[in-house]
C-alpha cells in the first residue's frame, strides 16, 4: 500500500506539473471558540510525514481558532485533474526556528507586509494599510527584516487522508487512509 503521504506529495507534484495556478491552495477549515466552523483558503508550504504547513498571522481568527481547537481540516480541489483530497487532524504551531526560517526566504515587501497587517482587523479604509506599510518600510530602512513574533505557522498532523477522483456518472472513487498505531488503514468509500 502507497504512504498516503508520499501519494498526495504526487498528486500535489502532478498538479504543478500540469501548469495549475496556485496548486498549493487549500481550504482551511477551522472552529471558533463559539464552536462555529470556519473557511478560508491558504497556501502550503510544506508537506512530509510530520504533516502539512501553512504560514500566518497568530492574532488572526483562524491562528485564534486553531490555538483554542487544534482540529482543523483542508481540502484541496484540482478542477484540470479531477481530483480533491481532504485531510482531517489537528494542528500545532510550527518552531521558532522553522517561521524564522520560512519568513527568510520571502520577498522583502512581503515581509514588510506581515509587518504592516493586523490580519483581519477592521481599518478606516485602505490608506490605512498603506500608510502601515510605509511605517514598516521605514523602520527597517535597508536592513534586514525579522520575523514578527505575532507571524508564524502550523503544521497539521494527519489523522484521515482522502483521495477523490473524478470519473464518469457519479462512479467517482475515493479511497479514505486512517492513521492507525502503526501506519495507515485503508478503506474505499462509495461516491
Ligand atoms: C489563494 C489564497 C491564498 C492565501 N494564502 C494565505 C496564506 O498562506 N496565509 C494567510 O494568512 N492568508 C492567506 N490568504 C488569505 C486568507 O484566505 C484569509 O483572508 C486571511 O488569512 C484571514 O483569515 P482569518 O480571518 O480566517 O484568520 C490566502 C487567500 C487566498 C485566496
Amino acid at each position: 500500500m502507497k504512504d498516503p503521504i508520499v501519494l498526495f506529495q504526487d498528486w500535489l507534484q502532478e498538479a504543478v506539473d500540469a501548469g495549475l495556478k496556485d496548486p498549493t491552495a487549500m481550504t482551511v477549515a477551522t472552529v471558533d471558540v463559539d464552536g462555529h466552523p470556519d473557511a478560508r483558503m491558504l497556501l502550503l508550504k510544506g508537506c512530509d510525514e510530520r504533516g502539512f504547513v501553512f504560514f500566518t498571522n497568530m492574532e488572526s481568527p483562524k491562528a485564534r481558532a486553531l490555538r483554542n481547537d487544534s482540529r482543523g481540516a483542508l481540502c484541496f480541489f484540482w478542477t484540470q485533474l479531477d481530483r480533491q483530497v481532504r485531510i482531517r487532524g489537528r494542528a500545532a504551531i510550527v518552531s521558532d526556528e522553522e517561521a524564522d526560517a520560512y519568513f527568510a526566504t520571502r520577498p522583502r515587501l512581503s515581509q514588510i507586509s506581515a509587518w504592516a497587517s493586523k490580519q483581519s482587523r477592521t481599518m478606516q479604509g485602505y490608506f490605512e494599510l498603506e500608510a502601515e506599510v510605509a511605517k514598516a518600510a521605514i523602520r527597517f530602512g535597508i536592513g534586514q527584516v525579522p520575523r514578527p513574533p505575532f507571524w508564524s505557522g502550523f503544521r497539521l498532523v494527519p489523522e484521515r487522508i482522502e483521495f477523490w477522483t473524478g470519473k464518469p456518472y457519479r462512479r467517482h472513487q475515493r479511497i479514505l487512509y486512517t492513521r492507525t498505531a502503526d501506519g495507515w488503514e485503508k478503506q474505499w468509500l462509495y461516491p
